[in-house]
């Protein structure tokens, strides 16, 4: 046992090339590596500037301080030398990064980037910290803080130690310092931060996979936020941002349920700042959607509160505001005058002690009809699910409805006092779409329940509610509106479908749909999901505009994820099948038109590229398509193919196929191509599939090929399109 412990011992002393420590803790613990401990005369290797940190190492208290205390042993590092006017630097020879953390005791000022330790790689801060003290009073008390540095192993750096503050806790103590794989800092639960909101950013740093942590956010002694967070325990992968504008000239409180050496310097990284990182570069990353809605910073899933109001298109949708993926449920909030170019408000409706807001939708209360009208813009009033149980603040509260509003355009929003507005039903009740019925004079709620049921509930002033009928056949998401059939006011059907899109055609009185279709598919691609419909839109205008999640398209190493797809307006059309949706891509599209090429009446052979001069990201493509005795004939865009096989008469593209047919020998095509998507319309409409599919590797080229046979373009149109961020 004995010679087992002087081995041990003899590595230590080996390791820790300085000296043996002299603390049981440390010579039984064979990983450690002793960078210093300051219990010399003087400062060794150390190179000195300024006058801080005196001729050497300090023994304890100096001078005219408060009592020091924490430190271990006789030394420490103590820049109160003659008083906080003195200012210096304190630099270690450089050392190879052999464990997985940096554990020292450290004290005194608080002032970022002037009281402090930093650690130095190629000269550069890539870890930083500081004492807690920055006003008067406080405590010249040491205490164990870690760095995490697995990311760093076998990197020279340097350890450097700052004093350039010469006022109130102008000096910074530092002892103890060394490599582990074990962390030393103890844990506090619910450490707090006070902040004072001087400018509109809370930016927190994010790494994707950490460790998730609660963080709150109290503003004049009220909870205001509450989310949980992959704190960065290191480098972040990006940061994301809380905008705390609304408490501008406040000091806000932030807590977190756990502050240990994980999530410490994601924690203490926290800043209050009038941009966030990342923003110079916004729009910019490469995998950012060029015509497509995504959010700056965090996770996307369904839009919400689509309403057309006042000239503007006003786009909600879940958000995370604070990870890569799902969590958090919030509203984001977007708007636009034309569907192509989006401004993101922020966040519209955050979490609450009911829940986390899900999905709903919103509608203009043009005769307020809720009594919620307070000036003479006429309110927005939006419908979601308090998500209960979501967060910790609503920690055994059921899944309720619940309405916000906005007397301001949407500018800002209120959420009614007497919310929910519809109680439990069932354990995930959610998506209320309400709209107004005209022929009733009421406003309809189409509400999923559970399993395959929605619920028709009714109004008169968006408060109360009565529940009337159910449907069946329907998975989340609801919605419902009606359009004239061929275009004729005098013909006009109901349309009802679920988060999958597929839909029944029927009549509705108010109160209760009647079915007189089966199912009917939407669309064939590889990502749509949870669409809905505007709002409000003017009877001049008419159209039935839908804008859906594009669901999974993954934005990998991006600060944000997934996206909205391109807004589409629906159609009823009578097919030889019956009454069928149509979609295409919105008109508006012609914005973002640049380049334009243009074919007609050319045969194309097997072996010929009419497009390959042809470079470019965004496209619209139009084309019709006459196949000659053509076994296939394909578009390759950016070496995605998008090809038909004329004897099957089916379309692929990405494993998605779906059967379009020649008609008069002809296929109409077109498609959208942006960096993570290309969305395709055939047959005028009949057939859809928006397909997911990162191309941001791949050639900026553009093919149209055919085999077997030759196929006559007998149109083609390609435009190339504008960024709408840029
Ligand atoms: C659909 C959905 C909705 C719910 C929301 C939560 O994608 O599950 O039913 O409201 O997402 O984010």
């Amino acid at each position: 046992m004995k010679s087992f412990y002087i081995g041990l011992m003899l590595s230590i002393a080996c390791l820790a090339s300085a000296k043996v420590l002299a603390y049981e803790s440390f010579a039984l613990n064979q990983d450690v590596r002793l960078i210093a401990d300051f219990e010399d005369s003087d400062y060794g290797q150390w190179q000195v500037t300024g006058q801080a940190f005196g001729p050497g190492p300090a023994q304890g208290t100096l001078p005219g301080q408060m009592e020091v205390s924490g430190f271990e042993g006789k030394g420490l590092v103590n820049s109160f030398y003659e008083g906080d006017g003195t200012t210096g630097t304190l630099t270690s020879p450089p050392f190879k990064i052999e464990r997985s953390f940096i554990n020292f005791l450290i004290g005194g000022g608080g002032h970022p980037g002037q009281t402090c330790m930093n650690l130095l790689a190629d000269g550069q801060v890539i870890r930083t910290a500081t004492g807690t003290n920055v006003q008067s009073g406080g405590a010249e008390q040491l205490e164990w803080k870690t760095w995490s540095v697995s990311d760093l192993t076998g990197q020279m750096v340097q350890i450097q130690i700052v004093d350039q503050n010469t006022g109130t806790w102008g000096h910074i103590n530092i002892d103890q310092i060394y490599q582990s794989n074990r962390r030393r800092q103890t844990v506090v639960y619910n450490k707090e931060r006070t902040i004072d909101f001087q400018q509109k950013y809370l930016n927190l740093p994010v790494k994707n996979g950490a460790p998730k942590r609660w963080i709150n956010l109290f503003v004049g002694g009220q909870q205001v936020r509450e989310f949980d967070i992959e704190l960065a325990p290191d480098e972040p992968d990006f940061w994301v941002y809380l905008d705390v504008s609304e408490f501008e000239g406040q000091q806000g409180t932030l807590r977190i349920d756990r502050y240990d050496t994980a999530w410490a310097t994601g924690f203490d990284a926290i800043t209050n700042a009038d941009t966030f990182p990342g923003q110079e570069t916004l729009y910019q990353e490469t995998r950012r959607p060029q015509f497509h809605y995504t959010t700056r910073r965090g996770w996307v899933n369904d839009t919400n509160g689509m309403v057309y109001h006042d000239g503007q298109y006003h786009l909600f949708y879940q958000h995370n505001p604070y990870g890569w993926g799902w969590g958090n449920m919030t509203w984001g909030h977007a708007v636009s005058t034309d569907m192509m170019h989006w401004q993101e408000w922020g966040d519209a409706i955050h979490p609450d002690a009911l829940g986390t807001i899900y999905s709903g939708s919103a509608v203009v209360d043009h005769t307020n009809t809720a009594g919620l009208q307070t000036g003479s813009e006429k309110p927005i009033v939006a419908f979601y699910t308090s998500a209960g149980g979501n967060n910790q603040w609503s920690q055994g509260q059921p899944f309720t409805q619940s309405m916000a509003y906005s007397n301001d355009g949407g500018h800002t929003w209120a959420k009614y006092v007497q919310n929910p507005v519809v109680g439990s039903i069932a354990g995930g009740t959610r998506d209320p779409k309400v709209f107004r019925h005209e022929a009733t004079g009421k406003w309809v709620m189409v509400l999923w329940i559970d399993g395959s049921t929605l619920s028709i509930f009714t109004s008169s002033d968006l408060k109360t509610w009565q529940r009337q009928s159910d449907i069946s056949g329907f998975f989340e998401c609801p919605e419902m509106f009606e359009l004239p059939v061929d275009g004729d006011p005098a013909n006009k059907k109901w349309v009802v479908y679920g988060a999958n899109g597929d839909y029944k055609i029927g009549q509705f009185n108010g109160t209760q749909f009647t079915a007189e279709t089966n199912m009917i598919k939407f669309e064939y691609g590889n990502c749509f999901y949870a669409s809905q419909t505007f709002n409000n839109i003017p009877a001049s205008d008419g159209r039935r505009i839908q804008m859906g999640w594009g669901r999974g398209i993954d934005m990998r190493d991006m600060p944000f994820n997934q996206m909205i797809l391109f807004p589409v307006t629906l159609s009823l059309k009578t097919t030889d099948a019956g009454i069928r949706m149509y979609v295409n891509p919105v008109e508006e599209i012609i914005n973002l038109h640049q380049q334009h090429w243009d074919w007609a009446n050319e045969t194309v052979s097997p072996g010929e590229n009419p497009l390959a001069s042809i470079s470019g990201e965004l496209f619209q493509i139009k084309a019709e398509l006459k196949p000659q005795g053509t076994d296939s004939c394909k578009f390759m865009i950016r070496n995605i193919p998008v090809s038909y096989d004329v004897s099957s008469q089916q379309l692929t593209c990405q494993g998605k196929s779906a059967s379009v047919a020649l008609e008069n020998g002809k296929i109409t095509l077109e498609i959208l191509v942006d960096r993570m998507s290309i969305e395709i319309y055939a047959n005028g409409g009949r057939m859809y599939m928006p397909i997911g599919v990162d191309m941001v590797n791949n050639p900026k080229s553009l093919e149209f090929a055919t085999e077997g046979g030759d196929t006559l373009i007998e149109k083609l149109d390609i435009y190339e399109l504008q960024s709408v961020w840029f």
